[in-house]
């Protein structure tokens, strides 16, 4: 229980510390606040420990002081040192733009995030860098298209995406309706895109693994893109191929015939025997074959890859950074694993998660990256991760995915089709607030399958207010 002077949404802190204090989660906490001077005052006692924390009164632009004060003293109290310091939001970048629109210089940003947020000098200065690149690209004029394959060659047991294998009885009876009510939803969409005047910048097709769709209606989906999308307005086209087992030549030279520019092509790691206990099929030819055909198409190449994997060692993790030097290519994207209900792997918890020298390993990433000349460009952090728990995208300059951009800003409205889709219609309430409503598509292609039209009818609503 939380008694205090102020009002305090209790749900707000119990997440706070469910997450980064666990140990104190069933202690009582008194909190009084008084305000001296110029200051804040926080007198804290959590159990038999107490203690009293000052910092300089803010709340004249950032309304929710006295609450993160409330977090990171409690971080103080116990001792608690984390990277990211009292930051648990997946969008970091949002804390710096507030703060930036309250009139905050890059300084005085710095000093807050250290001295309020206690995030580390590393991560302020990443932050910094992301959000620098981030605002020479974000447009709130122009709209995004973000379609879904919900269909993967196997199910990796660590995924909690959505995603049904494609032998599945799901598959087996679902793929071939699926495709046909994605190309009526794309044909709607161009309608709506027409009606309400919207300027299409990026499209990215995703999953799943995209490329699990046959050649065929592969072709029959992006000529339906071709005929009923708007496409004046478009700076990059976006087919994360993903898998090598499940890519073909023809399936690249079709994408590309249909103005694909950008593909994935994800090892996510280099160890075989790693990816074979996670239900991932790999075969290293062909991931190669499959790499030189996307050059000679001259498409800009991400690669995915994963940290952290169940029983990877330190030792193989760095020989995947090393071998992913010998691939010339313009993005790189590093997850660090998070276990999601969803996937099967955290229904295993018993399996062993290994424990990284994490210096060593950020040592070679940063190795990796100045060999590439490649520079962070978005990131985001995962929930329930008090740790490392970081996503990030580099790229070489120029390089830049507007979609990645633009979808972790929450900056631009996107339209969603097919499974799992979501469909964003963002408005800006002032300067510091969006107004965000979303319609989900069902993950489930037989309930995409019977819903979509109704969906559709919300999004209609969504778009013409
Ligand atoms: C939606 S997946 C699609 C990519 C494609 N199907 C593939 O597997 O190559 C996008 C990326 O999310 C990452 N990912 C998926 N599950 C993850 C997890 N549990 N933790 C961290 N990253 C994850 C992987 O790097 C993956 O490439
Ligand atoms: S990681 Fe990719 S291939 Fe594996 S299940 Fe998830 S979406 Fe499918």
């Amino acid at each position: 229980m939380i008694s205090s002077n102020i009002e305090i949404a209790e749900n707000s802190i119990k997440e706070f510390i469910r997450v980064l204090i666990p140990e104190i989660k069933d202690m009582d906490i008194e909190a009084n606040f008084k305000n001296k001077c110029n200051d804040i005052v926080l007198e804290l006692k959590v159990g038999d420990k107490s203690s009293i924390f000052y910092y300089e009164n803010l709340e004249e632009k950032i309304e929710d002081q006295k609450i993160i004060f409330l977090k990171t003293s409690l971080l103080s109290l116990f001792e608690k040192k984390y990277p990211w310091g009292g930051l648990i939001g997946v969008r970091p970048t949002k804390v710096l733009k507030r703060l930036l629109i309250s009139g905050y210089s890059y300084e005085k940003i710095s000093e807050i995030l250290k001295g309020l947020y206690l995030v580390s000098q590393e991560k302020i200065e990443l932050l910094i860098a992301v959000y620098k690149k981030e605002i020479g690209i974000l447009n709130d004029r122009a709209q995004s298209i973000y379609i879904g394959i919900p269909f993967c060659p196997t199910r990796c047991s660590y995924c909690s995406f959505a995603s049904f294998e494609i032998g599945s009885p799901v598959g087996e009876r679902f793929y071939k309706k699926f495709v046909i009510t994605l190309l009526e939803e794309i044909e709607l969409t161009g309608q709506l895109i027409r009606d309400n005047n919207c300027k299409i910048e990026s499209i990215y097709i995703g999953g799943g693994t995209p490329s699990t769709l046959t050649e065929e209606d592969l072709e029959k989906i992006l000529k339906a893109i071709d005929i009923h999308i708007d496409k004046t307005n478009l700076k990059e086209f976006t087919f994360e191929a993903g898998r090598e087992d499940s890519i073909t030549d023809r399936k690249l030279e079709i994408a590309k015939e249909y103005g694909v520019d950008r593909v994935s092509l994800n090892p996510q790691t280099f160890n075989l025997e790693i990816l074979k206990k996670l239900n991932r099929n790999f075969n290293r030819e062909n991931f190669d074959r499959c790499y030189n055909k996307m050059k000679e198409l001259g498409f800009i190449i991400n690669m995915d890859l994963i940290l952290g994997l169940p029983n990877e060692s330190e030792k193989e993790i760095l020989y995947t950074l090393e071998t992913i030097k010998e691939y010339d290519i313009e993005n790189l994207t590093i997850h660090s694993l998070a276990l999601k209900k969803a996937s099967v792997l955290f229904k295993d918890l018993n399996r062993n998660v290994s424990e990284l020298n994490r210096i060593k390993v950020e040592d070679k990433v940063k190795e990796v990256l100045k060999e590439k000349g490649m520079e962070p460009y978005y990131l985001y952090r995962q929930k329930n991760s008090a740790d490392w728990g970081e996503n990030i995208g580099y790229s070489k300059p120029g390089f830049e995915s507007i979609f990645n951009i633009e979808m972790i800003e929450e900056n631009q409205s996107t339209i969603g089709l097919g499974g799992g889709a979501i469909t964003k219609k963002i408005t800006k309430v002032d300067n510091e607030r969006d107004d965000i409503i979303r319609v989900i598509n069902p993950k489930e292609p037989a309930t995409y399958i019977r819903e979509m039209n109704e969906r559709f009818l919300e999004k209609i609503k969504l778009f013409s207010k």
